[in-house]
């Protein structure tokens, strides 16, 4: 992974390799504000402009309304922008997942409590009718395997502990195969126990299962742990305060917590964040 590939405001200005998979260039967003009148308007995103090669592992971080969420649905193709253009690719949000569809993990786990762990992680494939249904099943329990909930696939959601719905989430996620992972504060919901050993669970899990995943959190270790780059927004508007390349070699492990480098990453974060001296 080569960081000098990030942040980059357009692909034209992309001289190294390997190439951008997903660019932003100058995307803003403005939302109507009826409370304010029909002149009352929300600039939630002023121009976000990025660029990162292929299975980066991407977190973006900022205060709470800084356009976190919004970013990742404009990406999605959920939402459009006001202005910019998005490429995955080469192509728009759109028409890259026509054929390779989004995977998303939200803060809530978002499962059908009257579906089994097995069906819930299996559904995306039933919808999109991949395949057989051996082959969905198959493919599912592999996902579970991955996630550590082998044994657990005939439980349904409510016999499952905050953490196991969470990971029975991503399984889901994963199932399809997406080269694009969507996560908006999937870990937000659960107790920094939890929420810790999740981390490290993600750690394993991407390197096992490469994607491009932008990755929103409130946890600046979270962010350092796993990303190769973060993506710092400041709020109203949402704009790129900066882009910091995270260098810790892979594999990491959670002992990579305690190295000064890894402290140093969190340090610079925090003071982008909350103000030097923080
Ligand atoms: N559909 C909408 N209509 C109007 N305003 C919106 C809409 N969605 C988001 N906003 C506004 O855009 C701004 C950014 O919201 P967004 O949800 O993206 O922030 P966020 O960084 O995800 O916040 P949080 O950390 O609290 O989840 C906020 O001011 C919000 O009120
Ligand atoms: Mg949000």
């Amino acid at each position: 992974m080569k960081p000098m590939d990030a942040h980059l405001p357009s692909p034209s200005a992309h001289t190294g390799s390997p190439r951008p998979f997903i660019t932003l260039s100058g995307i803003s967003k403005t939302f109507p504000d009826s409370s304010k009148g029909s002149d009352g308007a929300v600039e939630a995103l002023r121009s976000i402009s990025f660029s990162f090669p292929r299975n980066s592992f991407i977190s973006i971080v900022g205060h709470s309304g800084c356009g976190k969420s919004t970013l990742l649905r404009i990406v999605s193709g959920l939402e459009t922008a006001s202005f910019g253009l998005i490429e995955i690719d080469g192509m728009s949000p759109t028409e890259f997942s026509k054929d390779r569809p989004f995977g998303f993990v939200f803060q809530d786990a978002a499962l059908l409590p009257w579906k089994t762990t097995l069906e819930n992680v299996r559904l995306p494939l039933d919808i999109l009718n991949i395949e057989t249904p051996a082959i969905r099943d198959r493919r599912a329990r592999e996902m579970l395997e991955l996630v550590h909930l082998n044994g657990f696939e005939d439980r349904y959601p409510a016999h499952l502990s905050g953490g196991m719905r969470q990971r029975a989430s991503i399984a889901r996620s994963l199932c399809y195969r997406p080269d694009v992972l969507l996560m908006d504060e999937p870990f937000g919901a659960l107790d920094d126990f939890t929420r810790r050993e999740m981390g490290d669970e993600l750690l394993r899990i991407y390197a096992q299962r490469q994607a491009t995943v932008l990755f929103v959190t409130h946890s600046l270790s979270e962010a350092v742990l796993l990303s190769d780059f973060v993506v710092v927004l400041l709020p109203r508007p949402g704009r790129v305060e900066k882009i910091i390349p995270i260098e810790l070699e892979r594999p990491r492990g959670s002992a990579v917590r305690s190295s000064s480098k890894f402290r140093a990453y969190v340090a610079e974060l925090e003071a982008l964040i909350f103000g030097e001296g923080s």
